[in-house]
C-alpha cells in the first residue's frame, strides 16, 4: 500500500539505530499508534537551562518530540511549570539551583544550555567532564561569540570571509586604526556586552568617541578594554542557524529578527522584537553556499584547533544589494527570538537531533524542515528597552493559546498567588505557523489581540519585509 513518508518512519529508523547501541541511562518503552508501524520510543528526561522565550521554545520543542518524556527548565519560566494541554501526557516543570547539581540529582540524558554567559564561563565543561551529554560549545569553543577580536582572527586564519577589521587595545593605536577607514566604522567591543557593545557610528568623530569610552572601560568594564574597528556593510540582516556535533552543521531556516523598538526600525536597539522564518532574503543557493562557505568551515576550523563546536552555530549575516552575505558575529547559542520561529518549522524528532549532536552523532533524516512559515510578535512591558515596570497581571495567554497554529512562549513572566505577572522586559513571544507567511502573521496578531496587560508595547510590522 502507497503511504507518504511520514515522519514517523524516519523517526523510527533513528530510534532502531540507537536501539544498536543503547546508552546506558537509557529508559526505552514499546509504543504503538494506531494505524502504524510498532516502533521504539524512548524516554529522555532533558534539563533546558535558562530562563528566556528561546528555552521555553526549545523545551515546547523538546517535549513535543518522540523521544523526549520529560524536560526540567532551569530556573525556566512561568510557562515552564506544566506542559501545554496538548502535551499533558508528558512532565515540564522547573528547579532552581546550580544546573551541573540538579542535573546529576535529577539524572537526566541530557542538558541544552541557552544562554551565552555561562557558556562562556564554561557550564558545557563542566557538565560534560561530569558525564552528561551536553547541548552547548565548551568555553574555548564559545569564545567565537565572547570575544570579537577572536572571531575576526579565527576567520581570517580559516579563509572565512569576514568584513575588514582591526583589532585595538589601547587608546594610543585607536587614530591610526581610525586612519584605516574611508567611512566610519563600526565600534565592537571584545567581550560580552548582553548585546549593547556594538556602536554603528556615522561618522568618524563618533567612531572615536565610542572606542575611546569603550578601552579606556568606561562603557563596559574589562568587556570592552580591546575593540575592533570594523568596516560598515550596508544590507539587509538575516540569521542562520546551524546545529553542530563537532564535525557537522545541519542549518535550519533563515530567520529574521527585527531589533529596533518601534515599527519601521525606528528607536532604540532591543534583543529582539520578533521574528519569521523562512526569510526570502536568503535564497536558497545563497543558503547552500554559507553551509558550505561558513557554518561548515567554521566547525571543520574549530575541530582543526582542537576546540570542537558542538551546539548552536547563530551567524548574524548582512545581505547586501549585490546579494553576497557578510557575517558580521558568530553567536554560540540559539537566537532568542529566532527560536521561537525555528521551532516551529523544524519537524521530526528534534529531541534526537539535539542529542545525536550532543554525542557527536547528528545523524541525517532525524530533523527534516518544514514548508510552513512561522512568525513571532514579542511583547515588551512598558519602558523596554530602558527600565521597564513589573508585576502587571497579563489575561488572556490561555485563549490566545487555543487558536489555530498559536504557541505563546513566555520570557520575563511569573507565577504568583495564581495569577501570571510580567517580570521583565520582553514579556511573551506570539508566534504562530502557517502555511504562508501571511497566515502565520495573521494568526499571530489574532492571538496578540487576546493577550493583555497594562502598557504592553509590540511592533505591528513584523514580517514586513517578506511581505510587502
Ligand atoms: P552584533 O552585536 O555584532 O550583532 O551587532 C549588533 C548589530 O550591529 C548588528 O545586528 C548590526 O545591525 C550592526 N552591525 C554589526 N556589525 C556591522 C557592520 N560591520 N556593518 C553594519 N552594521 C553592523
Ligand atoms: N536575536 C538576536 C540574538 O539572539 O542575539
Amino acid at each position: 500500500r502507497a503511504r507518504p513518508r511520514s515522519s514517523v518512519r524516519r523517526r523510527s529508523r533513528a530510534a532502531l539505530r540507537s536501539r544498536c547501541e543503547p546508552p546506558p541511562c537509557l529508559a526505552t518503552h514499546l509504543d504503538y499508534e494506531v494505524g502504524q508501524e510498532f516502533r521504539m520510543s524512548q524516554s529522555r528526561k532533558i534539563l533546558v537551562v535558562g530562563s528566556g522565550g528561546r528555552e521555553h521554545a526549545l523545551a515546547l520543542r523538546l517535549l513535543a518530540s518522540d523521544s523526549v518524556s520529560e524536560v526540567i527548565g532551569c530556573p525556566g519560566n512561568a510557562g515552564m511549570d506544566k506542559p501545554p494541554a496538548d502535551l499533558a501526557h508528558k512532565i515540564l516543570r522547573t528547579r532552581s539551583g546550580e544546573p551541573l547539581a540538579i542535573a546529576r540529582e535529577e539524572g537526566v540524558d541530557l542538558v541544552v544550555i541557552g544562554p551565552e554567559v555561562p557558556l562562556t564561563e564554561g557550564l558545557a565543561d563542566r557538565i560534560r567532564a561530569a558525564g552528561i551529554p551536553v547541548f552547548g560549545p565548551s568555553a574555548e569553543a564559545a569564545r567565537l561569540e565572547g570575544s570579537k577580536a577572536f572571531m575576526k582572527e579565527f576567520c581570517v586564519r580559516q579563509g572565512i570571509r569576514v568584513a575588514r577589521g582591526v583589532i585595538v587595545s589601547s587608546p594610543t593605536e585607536l587614530d591610526a586604526a581610525l586612519a584605516t577607514f574611508p567611512n566610519a566604522p563600526v565600534v565592537k567591543a571584545d567581550g560580552l556586552c548582553a548585546g549593547k557593545g556594538v556602536v554603528v557610528a556615522e561618522t568618524h568623530e563618533e567612531a572615536r568617541a565610542a572606542a575611546l569610552a569603550m578601552l579606556t572601560g568606561e562603557s563596559f568594564g574589562q568587556a570592552g578594554t580591546t575593540v575592533v574597528l570594523e568596516e560598515r556593510i550596508w544590507g539587509e540582516e538575516a540569521s542562520v542557524h546551524a546545529l553542530c556535533d563537532g564535525e557537522r552543521a545541519f542549518v535550519l531556516p533563515v530567520a529574521q529578527d527585527h531589533k529596533r523598538i518601534f515599527d519601521g526600525d525606528q528607536g532604540p536597539n532591543t534583543g529582539g522584537m520578533g521574528t519569521y522564518a523562512p526569510a526570502p532574503v536568503v535564497k536558497p543557493e545563497l543558503l547552500a553556499q554559507l553551509q558550505r562557505d561558513v557554518m561548515t568551515r567554521v566547525v571543520a576550523g574549530m575541530a582543526a584547533e582542537g576546540r570542537p563546536f558542538i551546539g548552536a552555530l547563530f551567524g548574524g549575516f548582512m545581505v547586501t544589494p549585490e546579494g553576497e552575505a557578510i557575517v558580521l558575529e558568530f553567536n554560540v547559542r540559539f537566537g532568542d527570538p529566532e527560536t521561537q520561529v525555528l521551532t516551529l518549522v523544524a519537524d521530526g524528532d528534534f529531541g534526537e537531533a539535539i542529542y545525536g549532536a550532543a554525542r557527536g552523532q547528528l545523524s541525517d533524516g532525524v530533523l527534516t524542515v518544514s514548508q510552513d512559515h512561522a512568525l513571532c510578535v514579542v511583547l515588551a512591558a512598558e519602558g523596554y528597552p530602558g527600565q521597564v515596570a513589573q508585576g502587571d497581571e497579563i489575561r488572556g495567554v490561555e485563549e490566545a493559546e487555543g487558536l489555530p497554529g498559536v504557541r505563546v512562549f513566555h520570557a520575563g513572566t511569573e507565577r504568583r498567588d495564581g495569577k501570571l505577572l510580567t517580570k521583565g522586559g520582553r514579556v511573551l513571544g506570539v508566534s504562530a505557523r502557517g502555511a504562508t507567511l501571511a497566515e502565520a502573521r495573521d494568526r499571530a496578531y489574532a492571538a496578540v489581540e487576546r493577550i493583555e496587560f497594562r502598557g504592553r508595547q509590540f511592533r505591528t510590522d513584523i514580517g514586513y519585509r517578506a511581505l510587502r
